[in-house]
């Protein structure tokens, strides 16, 4: 008998979710009774906000939402969709200009299949997002990492990324507030990065799905905004997952040039067609209805990020930089490595991080995941007594 034909090797390349994967261990454990607090998550804590679940349940009552609807997305979300882009992001566009998604991660995966050819280079900013590698290559693309460490903010220079340009580089990745580093550009840095695409010819992929996660002030100013002529080489993606404790309805959404929105639509009415439509009316709810539950996750998320950079940086041998958006911390532990604790040699942030979940019960994902090591990160997206309990833990592990 001859062997089973072997599985695509494109897909068995695709490395697990790395933070999917660390938080499924700390539920696995916490299953099993051990009391383990996870900081591995990325999704707020908090309950959607009822005005939005009553609207998804007034949407159940409307036959019409049993059917299938345009690919692209509802013309009342688009709308909604074209307001929030002109209120946050400084870009007026029109509907067509806009296709909405399974959450944000749909937006990724089709904005990279709409631009890049096979080889293209795409300047991927790290410490990353750990999706971005995977859909790049999952589009044929190469990504070519440029690593910013807690010495800038963990953010990118120009000089970084004209060093990184050759003639094969054909986006650059922008995420402003970060995942995982809570970074924000500065107006300035912004702009300087709009106008080296604008000047290279480079597409610019803007994640804002953080942009109203920001504190102490700062605003994420979208790169189009920035420079405005840069737009009809960007996509924007976003989504209400993280603004409004959503992540499980499953909304998010793409602007961009007319032609790459129209290579994308027509790619998802083949891949998944229309968004459930009780989620989408869900998401006009949060979009254009009042936005006090939002402020108010905002607020809280900024006193636990207070809270959680004046304790861990009490941790002798750790580095952190306060974040100003998102809801992640992420320190450098380099001074942590090369050491022993609790009887075990650590090299490496993954071996920290195994380390902390073996002796103090808490789950935190290892910088292996984002970029280099020597990194952790954080989630501050859980109760505040959790939250304390944990560092505390953190505090008497490496006393
Ligand atoms: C930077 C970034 N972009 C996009 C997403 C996608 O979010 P969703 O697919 O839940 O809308 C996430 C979620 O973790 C994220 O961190």
């Amino acid at each position: 008998m001859t062997e089973r034909a072997p599985l695509s090797n494109k897909i068995s390349d695709i490395a697990e979710s790395a933070t999917l994967k660390v938080d499924a261990k700390a539920k696995a454990l916490k299953a099993e009774g051990r009391p383990v607090i996870s900081y591995a998550a990325g999704e707020p804590d908090f309950a959607t906000p009822p005005a939005v679940v009553d609207a998804a349940r007034e949407a159940l009552g409307d036959p019409a939402n049993f059917r299938y609807s345009p690919a692209a997305g509802l013309p009342a979300l688009k709308k909604a969709i074209v307001a929030k882009t002109a209120r946050d992001s400084g870009l007026v566009v029109e509907p067509n200009q806009v296709v909405v998604t399974n959450g944000g991660k749909q937006a990724v995966y089709q904005a990279f299949q709409v631009v890049l050819n096979p080889g293209d280079e795409v300047l991927l900013p790290a410490p990353y997002w750990t999706t971005y590698p995977e859909a790049i290559q999952l589009a044929d693309g190469t990504p070519v990492p440029v690593f910013a460490g807690a010495d800038q903010n963990y953010k990118v220079t120009v000089e970084q990324l004209e060093a990184a340009r050759t003639e094969k580089t054909k986006v650059v990745v922008f995420v402003s507030p970060s995942n995982p580093t809570g970074s924000v550009y500065t107006p300035e840095e912004t702009a300087a990065i709009a106008r080296w695409a604008l000047e290279h010819g480079i597409w610019i992929l803007t994640d804002e799905i953080y942009q109203n996660l920001t504190y102490d002030g700062a605003r994420a100013v979208s790169v189009v905004e920035a420079v405005p002529e840069v737009a009809d080489q960007t996509i924007l993606l976003n989504g209400v997952a993280k603004t409004y404790a959503m992540t499980g309805w499953r909304v998010g959404w793409m602007v961009g040039p007319v032609e790459a929105m129209k290579l994308a639509a027509n790619l998802q009415s083949h891949l998944t067609s229309n968004v459930n439509n009780i989620a989408q009316h869900a998401a006009i709810a949060a979009l254009e209805g009042p936005q006090d539950d939002a402020e108010a996750f905002r607020a809280a998320f900024d006193r636990r990020r207070r809270l959680m950079v004046e304790e861990l940086s009490k941790i002798d041998g750790v580095t952190v930089p306060t974040p100003q958006g998102a809801f992640y911390v992420y320190p450098d532990v380099r001074g942590l490595l090369g050491r022993e604790w609790k009887g075990r040699r650590i090299e490496t942030s993954l071996e920290l991080a195994d380390l902390i979940l073996d002796e103090a019960e808490v789950a935190v994902v290892p910088g292996e995941a984002f970029g280099p090591s020597g990194y952790l990160r954080l989630s501050y997206a859980l109760g505040d007594d959790q939250l304390a309990e944990g560092i505390a833990r953190l505090q008497r592990l490496f006393a």
